[in-house]
């Protein structure tokens, strides 16, 4: 086998299994059968896969349990990715993981390029800062893939949980003033298999992706709000004749307290990796429309 993933049934690592597919053979080992809290068992997986490249979709992502349940998340985000990145690098294998635009304050008013000071605002984008700083003193040939507000036509999101309070309350209140750019797993995927894809095979992969080692920015182009989002969520809704809700209200943050506080603006800019890699995400109300189509594609 070529490429070994983890956390293959989360919402980025379900797609990228199927995209990846399209490059090499794939395995990706369940939780039951690698546990990442483990170091022995990661180092064990690497060294029995032996893998040209490893692709951590797996982590610790949610972002208000977190605030209470640090020692967890730091096992996840900071740990693991640390083992993972010294195992790739004794096995010579590129190493590919994935972090967060809220590893940003979210003080700026313009998108957020690589180099910008990071300041993260709750335990979940520390963690996930400490998994990026872990990875890059370990150097070898790493890409880490910082990404925004993700979602999938599956598991637990913002669309799938608008849609569901959609069907079951008239009136919905969403937060207009947290500026961000939701990004489809599909795409992220996709963007990845290109990346991978671009770079050549065996030896010389490892070598281009050393060359190339460091942190990209990759999200949806354009931005919203959460309000924003979940207007075009029902407005592109795939079953529209369900929804009872008739009125999608915009409040503040400060209506909506949740546990972790959360940047109030979190765009990336995506230069480096479309100059590096010419890849691009569509824009994310493009990315709802083709989420959206297939989920109704699905229920017909
Ligand atoms: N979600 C977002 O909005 C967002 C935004 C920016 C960046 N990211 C980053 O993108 C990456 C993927 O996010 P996602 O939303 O796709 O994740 P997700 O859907 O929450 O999936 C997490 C994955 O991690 C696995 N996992 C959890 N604990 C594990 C353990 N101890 N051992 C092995 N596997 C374990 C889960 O397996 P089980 O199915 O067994 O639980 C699942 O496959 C993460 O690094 C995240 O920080 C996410």
């Amino acid at each position: 086998m070529s490429i070994l993933v983890f956390g293959g049934t989360g919402q980025i690592g379900f797609e990228l299994v199927r995209e990846l597919a399209r490059i090499d053979d794939i395995v990706a080992p369940t939780r039951d059968e690698v546990d990442l809290t483990s170091p022995e068992a990661i180092r064990a997986a690497v060294e029995h896969f032996a893998p040209a490249v490893v692709v951590n979709a797996a982590g610790y992502t949610a972002v208000d349990s977190a605030e209470t349940d640090e020692s967890a998340c730091a096992a996840l985000n900071v740990e693991a990715p640390e083992v993972l990145a010294k195992s790739c690098r004794r096995r010579g294998a590129c190493f590919i993981h994935f972090s967060t635009d809220y590893v940003f304050d979210g003080a700026k008013t313009a998108p957020y390029v690589e180099s910008d000071a990071t300041g993260p605002l709750n335990v979940y984008g520390k963690t996930k800062l400490a998994g990026e700083r872990a990875i890059e003193a370990v150097g070898g040939a790493y890409l880490i893939f910082r990404t925004s507000w993700v979602y999938a036509g599956r598991g637990r999101n913002f669309p799938l949980t608008m849609l569901r309070l959609a069907r079951e309350l008239t009136e919905l209140a969403v937060v207009d003033d947290q500026i961000g750019a939701p990004t489809s797993a599909r795409a992220i995927a996709s963007a990845v298999a290109d990346v991978l894809g671009g770079l050549s095979d065996g030896d010389a992969l490892r070598d281009a992706a050393e060359s190339a080692a460091g942190i990209y920015h990759l999200s949806a182009a354009g931005h919203t709000t959460w309000y924003g989002f979940a207007r075009a969520i029902l407005a592109d809704a795939p079953w529209p004749e369900q929804q009872v809700c008739r009125n999608l209200r915009a409040i503040a943050t400060a209506e909506y307290p949740t546990t972790a506080p959360r940047p109030r603006y979190s765009v990336l800019d995506n230069s480096k990796v479309r100059e590096r890699f010419g890849v691009q995400l569509p824009p994310w109300d493009e990315q709802w429309q083709t989420v959206s189509a297939e989920l109704r594609l699905k229920r017909s």
